[in-house]
């Protein structure tokens, strides 16, 4: 009864709040067009129900920057490459990087796209260090990368593989080994299993009920920071130096030292970490799982991409470790990274809101509102890329990088830290693929789309080693 009560009240306080701001908005005559629909609910229900159609409908119903609202808030949609690059270049000036509270939850306070200034400049800074290859870590970044690859493509041969799972395995005990020196197969794996359980309650109503994918979402966050916890402490009272330094003896040393904030307490540290283990290794393996199923379909991208990596592989000594001139070889294969995140970009839509009234070509954006970047959309605009839905990755041959709008690795000041280590992930995974397997297309289960966009990654393959012959 008490209960009812109170839920009767709360919703009662919802409604008027959500009819004061609308009347408030409604002072303001050149909004974008487009519904907010039902009070509270919005159109939340209709975009769960088929999120692609969601924004199809209304991109030709009302232009490329319309208003909705959904997750419980009056948003602005933006598919306009010139909006889309104003709003992430102001970022921390008009507007603000705004995840979905359940995302905050799971990765903690301390998370860097809820940091701004000094905080988030320096943790952007230790990212950077990790991702840039120099002339100090190009023999220890690519060892790991490629010692890690060759180590699970091992397994691929006379098996029906699901790619997905099988390149985030890869990804994730690369980005373990780089970051926490984590190289046991059986830790790397139980950690990951709770990575995957994060990955469901992300875009969850962030509600903390038993049962839910949050709830579970959240039990996996503990489980991960308690472990993290573990390796942290164990660097702590560690007396002998490492033979050689992973991301945390670097973030240790520099807290020892004073070159970043002394007060660098363990929360921030066990979020950090918990932050670049999810942002590294999910989309990048969404990368190499598209990369192969386009690879897959275009028979001359797959000859052209094999011929590149014969070449480099023939140059050198049977078993040698790549380098970074032969990684600079790989000219084509970078064209298919290009190609395969502008057709399937694995961070398709970025969240922001409004710290300011902000009027832009006529249309304003009211303070407080959500705002999703929509890049995906760009990205297959014909005006831009001629045939947008064809895989072509010669289309970046001549490419100039200004003409177009391309973020998949977003601008601005949060543009991705890790884009260099992503794509040196990327062509090393392809170098030993195209040069060892040659494989096909299978039948597998079906994924489910929602809440993931990796879901829909279902791609298997029966992959077989190639005798040398065939490069
Ligand atoms: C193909 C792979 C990847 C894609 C497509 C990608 C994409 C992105 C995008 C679009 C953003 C900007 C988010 C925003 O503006 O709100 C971002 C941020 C970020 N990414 Fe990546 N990323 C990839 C791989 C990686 C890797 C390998 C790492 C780690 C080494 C990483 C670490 C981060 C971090 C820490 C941020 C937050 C940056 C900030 O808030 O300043 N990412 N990523």
């Amino acid at each position: 009864m008490v209960l009812g009560m109170w839920f009767a009240c709360a919703t009662l306080v919802t409604i008027l709040l959500l009819l004061i701001l609308r009347r408030r908005n409604s002072c303001i005559t050149n909004l974008p067009s487009g519904s907010l629909g039902l009070p509270i609910a919005g159109e939340t229900l209709h975009m769960l129900m088929d999120m692609e159609g969601f924004y199809e409908q209304r991109l030709s119903r009302y232009g490329d920057i319309f208003k909705t609202h959904i997750y419980g808030c009056a948003t602005v949609v933006s598919m306009n490459a010139e909006l889309n690059k104003f709003i992430l270049m102001n970022e921390g000036k008009m507007f603000i990087s705004n995840f979905p509270e359940s995302l905050h939850k799971i990765f903690g306070e301390w998370n860097m796209s809820k940091l701004s200034g000094v905080q988030h400049k320096r943790r952007r800074g230790i990212v950077l260090g990790l991702s840039r290859m120099t002339a100090a870590n190009e023999k220890s970044l690519l060892r790991g990368v490629e010692g890690i690859t060759k180590q699970y493509l091992r397994s691929w041969h006379g098996r029906i593989l699901h790619v997905q799972d099988e390149t985030e395995k890869i990804t994730f005990a690369i980005i373990c080994n780089l970051l926490i020196s984590m190289v046991s197969a059986e830790e790397v794996n139980k950690l990951k299993k709770d990575f995957s359980e994060l990955n469901d309650g992300i875009l969850s109503f962030g509600y903390n009920i038993p049962g839910t994918a949050f709830w579970k979402a959240m039990k996996a966050r503990k489980r991960i920071i308690h472990k993290l916890h573990w390796i942290l402490q164990r660097r702590r009272s560690a007396t002998a130096s490492p033979a050689s330094l992973d991301v945390l003896d670097t973030l240790l040393d520099a807290v020892k030292t004073g070159e970043i904030d002394k007060a660098y307490t363990t929360e921030e540290i066990l979020d950090f970490l918990m932050g670049i283990l999810f942002a590294a290794y999910e989309t990048t393996a969404t990368t190499m799982t598209m990369a192969v199923k386009f690879l897959t379909s275009n028979a001359r991208a797959l000859r052209e991409i094999r011929n590149e990596h014969a070449r480099i592989k023939k140059a050198k000594q049977p078993g040698a470790m790549l380098t970074w001139k032969d990684y600079e070889m790989m000219t084509f294969t970078q064209n298919v990274i290009d190609e395969t995140l502008r057709l399937s970009s694995p961070t398709p839509i970025l969240h922001r809101r409004a710290i300011q009234n902000v009027t832009y070509k006529g249309i304003t954006i009211p303070k407080g509102w959500k705002i999703l970047v929509h890049n995906a959309v760009v990205h297959k605009n014909s005006s831009m890329y001629p045939d947008p839905s064809k895989f072509n990755p010669w289309r970046w041959q001549n490419h100039n990088g200004n003409e177009c709008y391309f973020a998949p690795f977003g601008y601005g000041i949060r543009h991705c830290p890790g884009d260099d280590l992503a794509k040196l992930k990327i062509a090393v995974f392809l170098h030993h693929l195209v040069t060892h397997y040659s494989w096909e297309p299978k039948e597998g289960k079906k994924q489910r789309y929602f809440p993931n966009v990796t879901k829909q990654t279902g791609i298997y393959v029966l992959a077989k080693e190639m005798d040398s012959q065939h490069l």
